[in-house]
């Protein structure tokens, strides 16, 4: 794994939109798997304000809350929406559907999607219990895209984008790390000193379904950008 130590989110963010631009240099038409939550904020705000062009390419985001629909502010749809799709358009951008009936098709019909779109460059941020996506500690790390209940630990760290702790969803849709596995290249945004320990475990722990992202020392192309806080367990 390529660890980048920065001091700031903005000097994070450039070093992931450099990756970016490569990437689009290669092949405008490429693959990003994109994440929600508060690590990749910074990172969708630089691209917003540079003159990255995303019109031939595609995303696939990790996971959506089942239950949210796209009018729901807490809804993935809605932050990807108002962070970055709505200024950045996109040739295509899929998320699963947190509102499908029948949640077992929506994950065949969103591997599906995968699968005709591999992922070129996929952004991940890191749960306090080292989840990645949604596939919280002890999730197999073979899976495909699966319907997850939420552990108490995430719900606590996401209640803070809700009214209460009650209001937030208890599942949700989520790529599996199988598929986040398949990605050609995968940047890890990590920042704050509650990311220290799932850091820590992550690159230097050994490999276990119990801290999902330490898969990723599996793979040959990883990015890592943390701030000092997060890597403030590190060796
Ligand atoms: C979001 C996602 C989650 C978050 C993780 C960290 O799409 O898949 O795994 O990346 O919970 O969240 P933040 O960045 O808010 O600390």
């Amino acid at each position: 794994m390529d660890v980048k130590i920065v001091s700031s989110q903005e000097e994070g963010a450039q070093i992931a939109l450099k990756i970016f631009q490569d990437q689009l240099a290669k092949n405008n038409a490429s693959v990003f798997g994109l994440a929600t939550g508060s690590s990749p904020i910074a990172f969708y705000e630089a691209a917003v304000n540079s003159d990255i062009d995303f019109t031939k390419a595609t995303s696939i985001n990790l996971d959506e809350y089942v239950g949210l629909d796209g009018n729901n502010d807490q809804s993935y749809i809605y932050f990807m929406k108002s962070n970055l799709f709505d200024k950045k358009p996109f040739k295509v951008n899929y998320l699963p559907n947190g509102m499908a009936k029948d949640l077992a098709a929506e994950t065949k019909r969103y591997d599906q999607i995968i699968d005709d779109n591999p992922i070129d460059l996929q952004i991940l941020g890191i749960g306090r219990n080292g989840h990645i996506g949604f596939n919280e500690p002890g999730t197999p790390f073979d899976i495909t895209t699966h319907v997850v209940d939420l552990t108490p630990s995430t719900i606590e760290a996401n209640a803070r984008f809700f009214e209460n702790k009650d209001a937030v969803p208890r599942q949700a849709i989520s790529m599996g790390i199988g598929s986040i596995m398949k990605s050609k290249k995968i940047i890890l945004f990590a920042y704050g000193e509650s990311k220290a320990q799932a850091i820590k475990d992550t690159i230097e722990g050994s490999v276990t379904t119990h801290v999902p992202a330490s898969v990723l020392q599996n793979h040959n192309d990883v990015t890592v950008i943390i701030d000092q806080a997060a890597a403030s367990l590190l060796k």
